[in-house]
């Protein structure tokens, strides 16, 4: 029989119908991460093993599995798998794209709209006692309505949060690797460089996934070319922007804002720097986190896990 290994801890509903036909094994804890040692051990022998992001799948660990037929990841991101070195040892690695773009596009705007009026910070307030007078420009912040927004990388579910900024009246604007003609005319977005893009949006929303192109993308000069009224929103990866650079631009007022539902290191240590800034509007990586969502990801897990073991061609491969 063929052996299943997840690296998380999955609800019952979903894991059960595998059972039949697989021997299915599981980490034990809601609460805590497999570290990479234990990957390699107790997914020794498996035949296919279904990860999340923040598991380190590198070469290392795809060589030491020497039955491996399949890794497919919770999640549309998969910066965390060596894709190379799968393909070359004829391993399929497939994700989850698809069900979770409306889901990522609400948070997003959620996100947006929380960092725009100081949502999170002013809540504080209350809870403190610190809201003990009403004044005119107390707890203000900046309109989404009819601001400028500019999306960086227009896949899925920049095309999702383009058509949501359209009932805002915002005026869109975007960069990709690739212009995309089609959402230029269906929700009349415009392509701009990177540069440009900066320099015009209130809002910069980035939804690239993380490559070797797009790793610090957004550093100290490229801060230095947004407005000092704008706000940056991270719901792609955290390594895209320099955090060190976002903490400096925010600390001397180069920029207004941010919100960040992903960071370098997650969960993000308690200590970390941007912690410490108002300014700063943070979530804990939930951009697909609704009940839904995540049910129906790893729905695609499970028909994509058990096609590549009964030899079909999964639905959503990368390699
Ligand atoms: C993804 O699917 O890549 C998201 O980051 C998961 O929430």
């Amino acid at each position: 029989m063929d052996k299943i290994y997840i690296t998380r801890k999955l609800p019952e509903e979903i894991v059960e119908p595998l059972r039949e036909k697989f021997d299915v094994q599981m980490w034990h804890s809601e609460s805590t991460a497999m570290t990479y040692e234990e990957i390699k051990a107790n997914a020794k022998d498996a035949h296919a093993l279904w990860t999340a992001l923040s598991d380190n799948i590198d070469r290392g660990i795809i060589e030491s599995l020497q039955n491996l037929k399949v890794i497919s990841n919770f999640g549309v991101g998969y910066n965390n798998i060596d894709v190379e070195s799968a393909k070359e040892h004829g391993i399929i690695v497939t994700n989850t794209p698809g069900v979770l773009t409306e889901t990522t596009a609400d948070l997003t705007f959620a996100l947006l709209l929380a960092t725009a009026r100081r949502i999170t910070e002013v809540e504080q307030e209350i809870r403190a006692g610190n809201w003990i007078s009403r004044s005119p420009m107390q707890y203000t912040g900046m309109d989404v309505f009819g601001a400028t927004l500019g999306i960086i990388g227009m896949g899925r579910i920049g095309e999702a949060v383009a058509r949501r900024a359209k009932g805002f009246d915002m005026n869109v604007l975007y960069h990709n690797r690739s212009r995309k003609l089609d959402a230029e005319e269906t929700h009349g977005v415009r392509y701009m460089e990177l540069d440009e893009l900066l320099q015009q949006s209130d809002f910069v929303i980035l939804l690239t996934p993380l490559t070797l192109e797009t790793k610090g993308l957004i550093g100290e000069r490229e801060l230095n070319l947004m407005k000092e009224t704008a706000a940056i929103i991270n719901v792609a990866r955290g390594g895209i922007v320099d955090e060190q650079a976002l903490y400096e631009a925010l600390v001397s007022k180069k920029i207004w804002a941010a919100g960040l539902d992903v960071f370098e290191q997650e969960p993000i240590p308690i200590n970390h720097p941007l912690l410490t800034l108002p300014n700063v509007t943070v979530l804990p990586h939930i951009g697909s986190a609704s009940i839904r969502t995540r049910l129906a990801m790893m729905e695609l897990n499970a028909k994509d896990i058990e096609a590549v073991l009964k030899n079909k061609e999964p639905q959503n491969r990368i390699v």
